[in-house]
């Protein structure tokens, strides 16, 4: 027995997850529930947590291997992050604000654009858990889209037409268009730098087929010449990014949300400048991509 109680919140997916304290061990039972319904619902928030840089690392590390962070944008001085040296390989800071003149984290105020978590990666991470420690009272939601009904819903016509395709996944940019330490402009897409994905994948545990986009800016689909590949892409994000796959988190202070970075991508809203939002987040090590 545990106290899980799951409440999908009614949207094309994502689900409440009550009766679990962050801040104390987990039991085994009651992570049976919880990956069980992560597996369902593919994002999950947990609200109400009080929890540091530690509990946030032993939670996520109960879904599988940490992953070290992404690299930041040119921009940013991560020794400005405020971490502890044991957080600071595993631990993303997400935010706009700024101590001594430097900023603490990365992405800004503005808005991210639909996105897959890293996956410019050969192996993309299995999961992120974003946990908030400032919001601001609006703006800054970030939405969830649900990749396998994209998938599923598609036309034969855009299905067949990406079937047995890889498309290149942009690592020079983050989701926010900034260009990371190390990295040049691109302006020929069949030039841009980063791993190299199947357009439709095969999830390692539930063995359904998911849409794996990655990023639109600088995507480009293998074997096809430039205004066919940005035609096809048009189309399958067009489809892909329709109100209907989509659930939005309004954020409040203490909710940890986990997303499959398998099957579900996010964008988040733009929001006021002045005013603090900062997040703590981890990502989990993934596996390799299988071409579904
Ligand atoms: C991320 C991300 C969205 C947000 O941390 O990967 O996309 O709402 N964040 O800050
Ligand atoms: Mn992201």
């Amino acid at each position: 027995m545990s106290d899980v109680w799951v409440q999908p919140t009614g949207a094309a997916l994502g689900a409440d997850i009550h009766g679990v304290d962050l801040a104390r061990p987990v039991s085994d039972t009651a992570f049976q529930h919880i990956l069980r319904a992560w597996s369902d619902h593919l994002v999950l928030r947990f609200s109400g947590q009080k929890i540091d840089d530690e509990m946030l690392m032993d939670f996520s590390a109960r879904f599988g291997e940490l992953d070290r962070v992404p690299i930041a944008a040119a921009s940013l001085d991560r020794t400005n992050s405020g971490l502890s040296k044991d957080a600071e390989a595993w631990v993303a800071v997400i935010s706009n604000v700024v101590h001594d003149g430097k900023p603490v984290g990365g992405l800004g105020s503005y808005e991210l654009v639909w996105h897959t978590d890293m996956s410019y990666n050969p192996l993309p991470p299995r999961a992120s858990l974003l946990y908030a420690l400032e919001v601001p009272p609006d703006g800054g939601n970030t939405g969830f889209l649900d990749m396998y009904s994209a998938y599923e819903t598609l036309p034969d016509d855009l299905r067949r037409a990406i079937e047995g395709r890889t498309c290149i996944h942009d690592s020079s940019r983050n989701s926010a268009g900034e260009l990371r330490k190390g990295f040049q402009r691109t302006l020929d897409v069949r030039q841009t730098p980063g791993a190299v994905h199947p357009l439709v994948r095969l999830h390692p545990v539930s063995g359904r087929k998911a849409l794996f986009l990655g990023r639109r800016p600088g995507a480009y689909i293998h074997g096809l010449p430039v205004e066919e590949s940005e035609a096809l892409l048009d189309a399958v994000w067009k489809h892909a990014t329709q109100e209907r796959f989509a659930w939005y988190q309004k954020w409040r202070v203490g909710d940890l949300v986990l997303w499959d970075n398998r099957c579900v991508m996010h964008r988040r809203d733009a929001f006021d400048e002045s005013l603090k939002r900062l997040m703590h987040r981890t990502q989990i090590l993934g596996e390799p991509v299988l071409a579904g």
